[in-house]
């Protein structure tokens, strides 16, 4: 295997050392390309673009693997539960029982949310999106916890309070959308229970703490922890390179989640499944639509920028949502017409070719309809599971020692230099 490769440019040629990554990813290293030949690098969407260096998640988009901290998804979705996977990603390693205790311990203390903040909720005009008042909510909480002056403290007690809070202020959020009162969090409760109780307990209803619900949202929130550098991973990353603190550089990523090419689809697969319903189950409509190149409509929870097979994920999703539905005794059309919709497109010429196959998105909305979340809150659902992933990213690129601020180069081809026209001479 070569350590570099040549580039070669007229008579002049150029050499360019090879970065290995541990599972074999080879990387040109451009970094003196500029420099030496005055060139820069042409890549929209960045497909062909390593960001960085990262220890923290492996994946293989053709093998489908799915890997945080060397240990495969499957396991973890089987064995760990949500706030132990948090760990792992913020730490590098699993935790022992005491730092566990710890970290559970640390993260009821912080808990509450500043009674001050239920005010921002009160004045958010009826029908706002659940993302866009997590964004301005998370950046809001650097107001209230002003800065620490030792740095290490600062950044612990950051990490601790967003992963926190941002449950309770996503079930606060949903409390008073309905006009009802906010429930608080309970210190005998775990995260994800606490979570379902604060959003579905009610004075008149107290609310019955399922294990098997309990147990869908850890795996739900575990297999959305982490996926290397996304769209809104990098956001944290690039927001964060400017050194701001935390909280916004977090709120950028949520920002960036929101997108229905992004995130937002697990809320965009249900919208289309029940267009799909009230179209009499015609799948084969939402199929001809989506191959259609004139026609913008894509299949919602299909297809990933890197995996080029099953996405690992969303075969886990797919088998709880089953398990789910069985052991709750609940039916939902909108499955049968996914389960069928995918057996139409997995078997049709187009999504072959095109490599497009479900993604983690696909069968995602289903289980948080059995669990209670309305669609409008499923990309805050996302956007709580991916916490843990933008943090240890984040931290990550504190500490490289190759870090610099995000600063991307263009090919300009607008107009050459011009003089100005006065108003009344164009
Ligand atoms: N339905 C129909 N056609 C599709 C779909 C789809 N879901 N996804 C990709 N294609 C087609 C494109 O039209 C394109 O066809 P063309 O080459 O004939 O123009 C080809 O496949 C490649 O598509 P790109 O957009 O170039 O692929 P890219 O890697 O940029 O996009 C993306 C990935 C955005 C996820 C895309 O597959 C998509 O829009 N999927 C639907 C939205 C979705 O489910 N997003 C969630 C992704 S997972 C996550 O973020 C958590």
């Amino acid at each position: 295997m070569t350590d570099s490769v040549t580039l070669k440019f007229g008579e002049q040629t150029f050499e360019l050392p090879v970065i290995i990554g541990s599972e074999g990813e080879r990387a040109i290293d451009i970094r003196s390309l500029r420099q030496q030949t005055g060139f820069i690098t042409y890549d929209p969407g960045f497909a062909n673009t390593g960001s960085c260096k990262s220890a923290i998640t492996f994946m293989d988009g053709e093998r489908g693997i799915l890997r945080y901290r060397g240990i495969p998804i499957e396991e973890l979705a089987e064995e760990s539960i949500f706030t132990e996977t948090a760990y792992l990603l913020i730490n590098g390693e699993l935790p022992t029982r005491k730092e566990l205790n710890r970290w559970s311990v640390m993260l009821n203390d912080a808990s509450l949310v500043h009674e001050d903040m239920q005010g921002f909720y009160q004045h958010f005009p009826r029908g706002s999106h659940p993302m866009g008042i997590l964004s301005s909510m998370v950046n809001a909480l650097r107001s209230f916890y002003p800065e620490l002056q030792v740095q290490e403290e600062e950044i612990d007690i950051t990490v601790t309070r967003l992963i926190s809070k941002i449950r309770t202020m996503a079930a606060m959020s949903y409390k008073m959308s309905r006009g009802h009162k906010v429930v608080y969090p309970r210190p005998d409760l775990s995260y994800c229970a606490n979570f379902l109780n604060m959003m579905f307990d009610t004075p008149v209803k107290p609310y019955a703490i399922e294990p098997e619900v309990v147990r869908a949202l850890e795996v739900f929130w575990i297999l959305h922890a982490d996926h290397e550098q996304n769209c809104s991973t990098s956001a944290v990353r690039l927001v964060g390179s400017a050194r701001v603190n935390l909280y916004a550089a977090i709120s950028s990523g949520i920002a960036a989640l929101w997108g229905p090419l992004h995130g937002g689809a697990n809320q965009a697969v249900i919208e289309m499944l029940s267009t799909i319903r009230d179209r009499g189950g015609d799948v084969g409509w939402a199929v001809e639509k989506a191959k259609d190149r004139k026609d913008p409509f894509r299949l919602m929870g299909f297809g990933h920028r890197v995996y080029k097979t099953y996405d690992p994920r969303a075969k886990i999703m797919k088998r709880m949502c089953d398990n789910l539905l069985n052991r709750l005794h609940l039916e939902d059309p909108l499955l049968d017409i996914a389960r069928e919709l995918e057996q139409r497109a997995t078997t049709d010429d187009y999504f072959i070719k095109q490599h497009l196959y479900p993604n983690v998105d696909f069968y995602s909305g289903i289980v948080l309809r059995a669990i209670g979340i309305p669609t409008n809150m499923f990309t805050v659902m996302f956007a709580i599971g991916r916490l843990p992933g933008w943090i240890a990213q984040w931290k990550e690129s504190m500490d490289d020692p190759d870090w610099r601020l995000g600063r991307p180069r263009q090919v300009y081809v607008g107009d050459v230099q011009q003089g100005y026209v006065d108003i009344d001479a164009r």
